[in-house]
């Protein structure tokens, strides 16, 4: 059904959007002081990375704007998702960025390579990378608990903020990041059998459970309601999982060069992957499952056609991006 809709450019799309969230996360890290730790903080924010968590917090609010708010001019409806969603799209950046530097730590996958350029542990030293972080993982608390928008119910706001810590904490990145750490003996051991569903289960937290909060937030703050965020968020997870089964199978089949971080490293370390558990034809087949059930639950949604497209978009690129 996607597929015949009229033109739609989807690099424009992304461009346009990509300005306003790096305008906005440089305004949110002009600090000053302690300067190394700016510096390694937007060392890591602004250094880079594909934006897919903003974008697909941005076009969810979009594409429940424009649905909610029907007879609006496009560019109206765009601009006016986009002020009530740019904040929460940058402060999930931000937070991404955190998970990214501590997760190249000695102490986690030990990375010196991220971006197409050192790791931030590698120019600022542990110590700073840390603290970064840390740093980074309270900023965008911050940055919501200051968002106004002309009719934005602080309870929303609420409700964003309860779900931001939700996708972070035990239950979410952490707990999938000491999954992850606890498969490889890194902390502690976990002795369990490994079948598909806890792999996913593992997946779903330290990859998934952001990306879901990607387009729950984008589409609670433009005010969907209780049936559109459980068919996005349905359709995010599976983005989610499509996302972690293509970064297993770039890590054992890409270069440096096209990836921008060290390929290999997940055999190196004993990962648990869906490549290393099933191999890598069963990974490919396993995406393109995944980009089938997502492609069916957009298309299912009863949301206008070009209300989704940047969706769809988004599901084909996390399924077939190089980096
Ligand atoms: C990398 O995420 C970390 C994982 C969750 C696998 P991205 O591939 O989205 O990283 P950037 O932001 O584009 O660098
Ligand atoms: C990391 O997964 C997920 C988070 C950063 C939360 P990976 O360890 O596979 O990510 P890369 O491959 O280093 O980007
Ligand atoms: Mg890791
Ligand atoms: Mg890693
Ligand atoms: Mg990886």
């Amino acid at each position: 059904m996607l597929d015949t809709c009229p033109a739609f450019d989807f690099q424009q799309y992304l461009s346009d959007r990509r300005s306003c969230v790096e305008e906005r996360l440089a305004q949110y890290l002009n600090g000053s002081e302690p300067a190394t730790l700016l510096e390694s903080m937007r060392y890591s924010v602004l250094g880079g990375g594909k934006r897919l968590r903003a974008m697909l917090c941005l076009a969810a609010a979009e594409a429940v704007w424009q649905t909610t708010h029907k007879g609006l001019p496009a560019a109206s409806s765009a601009s006016q998702a986009l002020e009530v969603a740019l904040p929460c799209a940058c402060a999930i950046e931000i937070v991404h960025a955190m998970s990214l530097i501590h997760d190249d730590l000695p102490v986690m996958d030990n990375d010196d390579f991220r971006r197409g350029r050192p790791a931030n542990h590698k120019v600022f030293g542990d110590a700073m990378a840390l603290l970064a972080g840390d740093a980074l993982l309270v900023l965008p608390f911050e940055i919501l608990a200051q968002h106004r928008a002309p009719g934005l119910e602080p309870s929303i706001l609420l409700d964003v903020v309860a779900k931001l810590a939700a996708a972070l904490g035990a239950e979410g990145l952490v707990g999938g990041q000491t999954i992850d750490l606890q498969l490889t003996g890194q902390a502690g051991n976990l002795q369990v059998d490994l079948d598909v569903s806890r792999l996913e289960g593992m997946h779903r937290r330290k990859t998934g459970a952001l990306l879901r909060f990607s387009v729950w937030s984008g589409s609670r703050l433009a005010g969907a309601d209780r049936e559109t965020l459980a068919m996005l968020s349905r359709w995010a997870e599976v983005l989610g999982l499509a996302f972690q089964v293509r970064d297993d199978l770039l890590d054992a089949t890409s270069t440096r060069e096209v990836l921008g971080k060290t390929p290999g490293k997940d055999a190196a370390a004993n990962k648990i992957t869906w490549v290393s558990l099933f191999g890598l034809d069963r990974a490919q087949q396993r995406l393109q499952e995944l980009e089938l059930e997502g492609k069916a639950l957009l298309t299912d949604s009863g949301l206008p056609i070009s209300a989704l497209q940047p969706l769809d978009a988004m599901l084909a690129w996390a399924v077939h991006r190089h980096n």
